[in-house]
């Protein structure tokens, strides 16, 4: 558990997390699906939900993707930061996904939820970067990427079947060794 602020925190999923998925994707619908691959029905039930809080943990189990929920003080879950198809070998990434509750965005959430993740894929998975996406006009996405020392690295044509479309998205990287800031100068 990571604190983020006063009311939240971040934590792995879960087993027992489905209801509180379900409860989440369902109140934010029309919130992500703009940015986020087209959903079917069933995507919204506790059942499908538990299923997947299972493929997390047994995903995270063999380091292939470690996801992870913003829960408030209630127990509810406001929002989501993933680290997906982490690859080693002469890579040593993983992709970076997020999204925040729509009543809860614009008080610094997602930037400090990807702040504690980058920390603990530095430190702990011991990756090299991070490597992130947003479509074109995800202004909010990039503010969240550029508080976290992400530098744009290119545009990819049509590389994320986003909202039913093939779209483009601007790529963006973290070298995880190098130190957001210069070092301070010691006299
Ligand atoms: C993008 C998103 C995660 C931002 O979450 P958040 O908790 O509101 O982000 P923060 O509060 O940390 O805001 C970071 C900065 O982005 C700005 N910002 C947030 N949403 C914005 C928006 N929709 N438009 C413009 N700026 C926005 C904030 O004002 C803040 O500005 P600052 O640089 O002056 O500090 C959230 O809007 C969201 O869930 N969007 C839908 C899903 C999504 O786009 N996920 C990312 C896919 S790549």
């Amino acid at each position: 558990m990571l604190p983020l602020d006063a009311e939240h925190t971040l934590r792995p999923v879960r087993i027992g997390d489905g209801a509180a998925l379900a409860r989440a994707y369902t109140a934010n619908r029309a919130h992500l699906a703009p940015w986020e691959p087209t959903r079917s029905a069933v995507f919204f039930t506790a059942e499908w939900q538990e299923q997947h809080a299972r493929q997390c943990v047994e995903d995270a189990a063999a380091g292939r993707s470690i996801r992870f929920v913003i829960e408030s003080d209630d127990g509810e879950i406001r929002g989501r930061v993933n680290l997906n198809n982490v690859v080693r070998g002469a890579f040593w990434s993983a992709d970076l996904g997020y999204w925040v509750d729509t009543a809860r965005q614009h008080r610094g959430l997602a930037s400090r939820a990807v702040e504690k993740v980058a920390g603990y894929a530095k430190d702990e998975l011991r990756l090299h970067r991070l490597q992130a996406a947003t479509l074109l006009h995800n202004v909010g996405s990039q503010r969240v990427l550029a508080h976290n020392g992400f530098e744009r690295i290119g545009m990819a044509p049509k590389y994320l079947k986003i909202a039913g479309e093939w779209q483009d998205h601007l790529l963006f990287q973290r070298l995880l060794e190098e130190p957001l800031s210069p070092p301070r100068e010691h006299p």
